[in-house]
């Protein structure tokens, strides 16, 4: 495998730009392609066959760019796909959940955990069973709050309306008392400050976009795939490929990402 190859990194639509941001900022040596299945979002509220059937496209279509290791950036995706693809691809996959659960199991105090993500994530169970292998003595209290996405998309992040749906939502886990809250859905972390507000200071945040960063630069460190950063390589660094809507695509990646993205380019994924 070529050390110096890209990461193939996708998600649903831009909110997996908060787990490349991450990438870019923890591991910037290293060359991404993006994929955004901006045609058929969301994955949230689809089936669990549905979303496998559509990550098993995207890493057809990521292995013709020849990437090296796949980061599976969206929480649903991950949830329902990620085993599967997994046993069937001979390069490394990682998803969101592990890297989210690990770090609110350490951070817990009084192990309650509260855990929020699309009705798919909040339904498979994934994050309690994950958190409860590791840890048996937690309670986990999971809810899905599918308004949350769209008003994310609308770009109302400090809107009146996304604090009271944001209070309804987690009136529920309040109540439980948790210490630690996983933001179990790529576009929560840009939420953050209004959970912050509501839940007050003392519980704990955890963003698993920032932990699946870590996990890669660990795994490709520990394969010997981390990239050389002499390489005389004027390939672009950061490309960005989407199912649909590519422009639309291009004005969110720049608002969110640390620099400009100048072109992405649309693809028909059901040819994969
Ligand atoms: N990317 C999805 C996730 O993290 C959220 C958006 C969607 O439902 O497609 O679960």
């Amino acid at each position: 495998m070529d050390r110096n190859a890209p990461v193939g990194v996708f998600d649903s639509g831009v909110g997996g730009l908060t787990v490349a941001r991450e990438i870019m900022r923890q591991i910037p040596d290293e060359r991404i392609i993006y994929f955004g299945d901006t045609a058929r979002l969301p994955y949230g509220s689809k089936s669990r066959d549905t979303v496998i059937r559509y990550s098993r496209q995207i890493i057809r279509f990521l292995r013709t760019m020849e990437v090296k290791a796949i980061v599976i950036a969206c929480n649903t995706a991950s949830s329902y796909a990620l085993e599967v693809v997994q046993s069937e691809t001979d390069i490394p996959v990682i998803g969101v959940i592990n890297a989210g659960a690990r770090t609110a199991v350490s951070a817990t105090r009084n192990k309650k955990i509260g855990v929020i993500g699309t009705e798919g994530t909040i339904g498979s169970g994934i994050y309690t069973e994950v958190m409860r292998k590791m840890r048996p003595d937690i309670e986990v209290f999971a809810k899905s709050c599918p308004l949350f996405v769209p008003l994310v998309e609308e770009g109302l992040l400090h809107d009146s309306v996304t604090d009271e749906i944001a209070s309804r939502y987690l009136s529920e886990l309040k109540g439980k008392y948790i210490d630690t809250l996983v933001l179990g859905c790529t576009h929560y972390p840009l939420l953050r400050s209004t959970l912050r507000r509501l839940l007050g200071e003392e519980v704990i945040l955890v963003n698993p976009a920032y932990e699946t960063a870590v996990e890669l630069r660990e795994l490709l460190m520990h394969q010997n795939l981390n990239r050389q950063k002499d390489e005389a390589d004027n390939k672009e660094k950061y490309q960005f490929f989407v199912s649909d809507l590519a422009e639309k695509f291009t004005s969110f990646a720049t608002a969110i990402l640390p620099g400009e993205v100048k072109e992405t380019r649309k693809i028909n994924i059901e040819e994969y």
